[in-house]
């Protein structure tokens, strides 16, 4: 679909979690689980886009579920109910899931923050007919677990709730596998996961400049038969193989 920004109206914005706030928009276009969207704040000193992972989209319902890690995303936060603000329509590819089929299984590992979008893979994957199952990784305090519409392995890194590790510690130590793997988090937890697991699909983050393909804001490195070659995140991806990523620069 050709790229355009429209002005939508907020229906919910709240706080779930220490500096982790859900948006609910009024957004009647399609989006495909781990697409995102380009937030455009309201001061315009803020030009630049914040890229946000589609977290769930029900008829025309979009909720996006963000940290509050800098000024724009602060900003974000202190928008109300009711009021209007600019969001492109779904950009980037998404997972590759059309070829899966009924009956697999899948394993979805998310931390922190990377958590949300894959919410609505969950649902998808359910919706497909697999047994999906998601292992989930939070410093502290988690959020979004009763959402996912499937067993949730929980881990923190204080062990204030679930095992106490990190998410490739917990899938060792129960010994899980599956047919299919998608993981989204930050890069040290991506990096280590594909080197367990190399079929898994991940989504990655890069700064963004544009978020359409426009400017190479955002290009990294991806392993191409015997070739290294530089992809934009925002266009190409931002799901890759992760054994095709070039983590190490
Ligand atoms: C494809 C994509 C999907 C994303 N989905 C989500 C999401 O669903 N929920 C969510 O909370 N965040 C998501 N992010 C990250 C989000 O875009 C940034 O946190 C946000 O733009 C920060 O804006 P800010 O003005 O508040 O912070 P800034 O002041 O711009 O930065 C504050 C801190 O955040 C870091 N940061 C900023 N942008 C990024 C980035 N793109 N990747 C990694 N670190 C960054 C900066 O290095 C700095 O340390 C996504 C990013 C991408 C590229
Ligand atoms: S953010 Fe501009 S090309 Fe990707």
């Amino acid at each position: 679909m050709e790229k355009k920004i429209e002005t939508v109206k907020i229906l919910e914005n709240k706080c779930i979690a220490e500096d982790v706030w859900k948006m609910a928009l009024a957004y009647p276009f399609d989006a495909k689980p781990g697409q995102f969207v380009n937030v455009y704040l309201n001061n315009k000193d803020k030009l630049l886009p914040r890229p946000i992972s589609v977290c769930r989209k029900e008829g025309d319902i979009l909720t996006l579920v963000y940290g509050v890690v800098g000024k724009g995303t602060e900003e974000l936060s202190s928008y109300e109910k009711g009021c209007k603000i600019r969001v492109s329509t779904p950009l980037g590819k998404g997972f590759y899931i059309d070829q899966l089929e009924s009956g697999k299984s899948a394993i979805l590992i998310g931390g922190g923050i990377g958590i949300p979008p894959l919410l609505e893979l969950c649902h998808a994957l359910v919706e497909k007919g697999l047994k999906v199952e998601a292992v989930l990784g939070f410093r502290k305090q988690p959020f979004l677990i009763d959402d996912f519409p499937c067993k949730v392995h929980l881990a923190t890194d204080e062990g204030t709730v679930g095992f106490h590790g990190n998410v490739l510690d917990l899938i060792k130590t129960k010994g899980l596998n599956s047919d299919c793997y998608f993981a989204c988090g930050h890069k040290a937890m991506l990096k280590a996961v594909s080197e367990y697991l190399p079929d898994v699909q991940v989504s990655i983050e890069e700064r963004m400049g544009c978020g359409y393909g426009a400017c190479l804001g955002c290009v990294c490195k991806i392993k191409e038969t015997d070739e290294i070659t530089r992809k934009k995140v925002c266009q190409d991806g931002p799901v890759f193989w992760g054994r095709d990523v070039v983590w190490d620069e």
